[in-house]
């Protein structure tokens, strides 16, 4: 490994699935091959089609690859995760601002050191394919060199990652502090070096309102306003005492998301992780400037922070995907991430089906992000990043699969029983860059 399969034809036999619309939306939102054949060449996908009628035309240059009995899909996307609490995963605190200063903070000290941080970086990369994350939304430390480790190491493996340095200015410890103008320079350096390189695309990343001055966001805002194609990625309405600080910081705006608003951060290409706290107009707003939403439920019952609203998100018709949210995550699996997404729903009185959480951890986010036609989904011309989901990967999974009565139940029965074990493979741009050991 890394296997390139450069100008040969790779086909790939399995059960395949992706989707073409948001299954809470359309009828025939999800495409099914039971028996199934992905063709990839040099890194992007061909065609997604049914074994029997693709199989005839192959050249015998052609190299076949059986996965029967398992499961195709794009790989998944992570619209919300910070690569360098990876080593404080399961921190308990209780609520999210005695977490950030007991744990958080202190963690994120070290990371002016390029050493230390390509290390994490590496660790954290590797994870992600292990649970078959391919592209992820990825928050650094305030330090440039966080950065530099993470994008180096995510190149070296050619996956499509977005990521960004902190910006924070006040209200945080000494060793994290920037300053409104630095954090800016530094911020614009990095886009220079490193937005469409290759794969890797950046993301103004200013952490919360509370950790960064008006002018910081208002130069945030700026700097957004110039790179238009960048992206933007924070936190919102995460927790009630934290919304009451932004309260008392920014007295004047009506809102915590007010705040982003005002200083020019609300667009598309814009992510918000947790949206728990916000009232109808905030979703107006949200579905106005097309800014998406990065749900984060492991996140959320782990802090006790609250319930995402998807009734009020539907009804307003935002753009939805979901997050890790690691650290304060309890998983690095999207499939443990729907787990728990599916119950938030529920204790919200929502019925979410597997096929739209699916959707929401592939095409869902890949639309969140502009990034349609690109990942997400089995399109001709997309990029190959494609996962190999077992069935059968542990004795719980392979004897209730095994009685799955529909699509929809099997996937059910997937994303609650599974986790980084029913992922067999993960293929990076037509690439096999992790294979589970049998
Ligand atoms: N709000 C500000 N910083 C953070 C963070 O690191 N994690 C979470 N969950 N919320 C935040
Ligand atoms: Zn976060």
């Amino acid at each position: 490994m890394p296997v390139t399969n450069k100008a040969t034809l790779q086909a790939y036999r399995a059960s395949l699935l992706h989707f073409t619309a948001d299954p809470a939306l359309h009828q025939n939102a999800h495409v099914w091959h039971e028996d199934g054949l992905l063709l990839v060449k040099d890194g992007y996908i061909q065609v997604a089609g049914d074994y029997a009628q693709l199989n005839t035309n192959l050249s015998p240059e052609t190299t076949m690859h059986d996965y029967r009995g398992k499961v195709i899909m794009p790989g998944f996307i992570d619209t919300h995760v910070h690569y360098p609490q990876t080593d404080m995963i399961a921190s308990p605190a209780p609520g999210l601002l005695p977490w950030l200063e007991t744990y958080t903070f202190p963690t994120e000290r070290p990371f002016s050191d390029g050493p230390h941080a390509r290390e994490v970086a590496s660790f954290f990369l590797d994870q992600l394919l292990r649970c078959g994350t391919t592209t992820a939304m990825v928050y650094c430390t305030v330090h440039p060199a966080s950065v530099e480790a993470f994008f180096t190491e995510s190149e070296a493996r050619n996956v499509r990652m977005v990521a960004g340095k902190v910006l924070m200015d006040r209200n945080c410890p000494p060793f994290l502090q920037d300053t409104a103008q630095d954090g800016i320079l530094e911020s614009e350096a990095l886009i220079k070096k490193w937005h469409k390189r290759g794969r890797q695309m950046y993301a103004i990343t200013p952490r919360f309102a509370a950790t960064s001055s008006p002018e910081q966001l208002q130069l945030a805002g700026d700097l957004a306003a110039a790179y238009p194609d960048t992206y933007i990625q924070t936190h919102v309405a995460e927790n009630r005492d934290e919304v009451a600080w932004i309260k008392s910081l920014f007295p004047r705006a009506r809102s915590y998301l007010d705040v982003y608003d005002q200083y020019g951060l609300m667009r598309s290409r814009a992510m918000y992780a947790h949206c728990i706290w916000l009232d109808g107009v905030d979703r107006e707003r949200m579905a106005e400037t097309q800014a998406a939403v990065a749900i984060c439920p492991t996140s959320n019952l782990f802090l006790g922070s609250g319930l995402f609203d998807f009734n009020g998100a539907d009804a307003a018709k935002l753009h939805l995907s979901l997050g890790t949210d690691v650290g304060a995550g309890t998983s690095f699996s999207m499939l443990q991430t729907m787990n728990e997404t599916y119950k938030v729903a529920r204790m919200g009185g929502c019925y979410l089906s597997a096929l739209r959480m699916f959707y929401l951890a592939t095409l869902g986010a890949a639309r969140s992000m502009q990034l349609e036609g690109t990942i997400g989904n089995f399109t001709a011309g997309a990029e190959a990043d494609f996962i190999v989901l077992d069935p059968q990967a542990t004795p719980l999974l392979a004897r209730r699969t095994a009685c799955a009565n529909s699509l929809d139940e099997l996937l059910f029965v997937l994303a609650l029983l599974g986790d980084d074990r029913a992922v067999a493979a993960t293929y990076v741009a037509g690439c096999l860059r992790y294979s589970r050991k049998q």
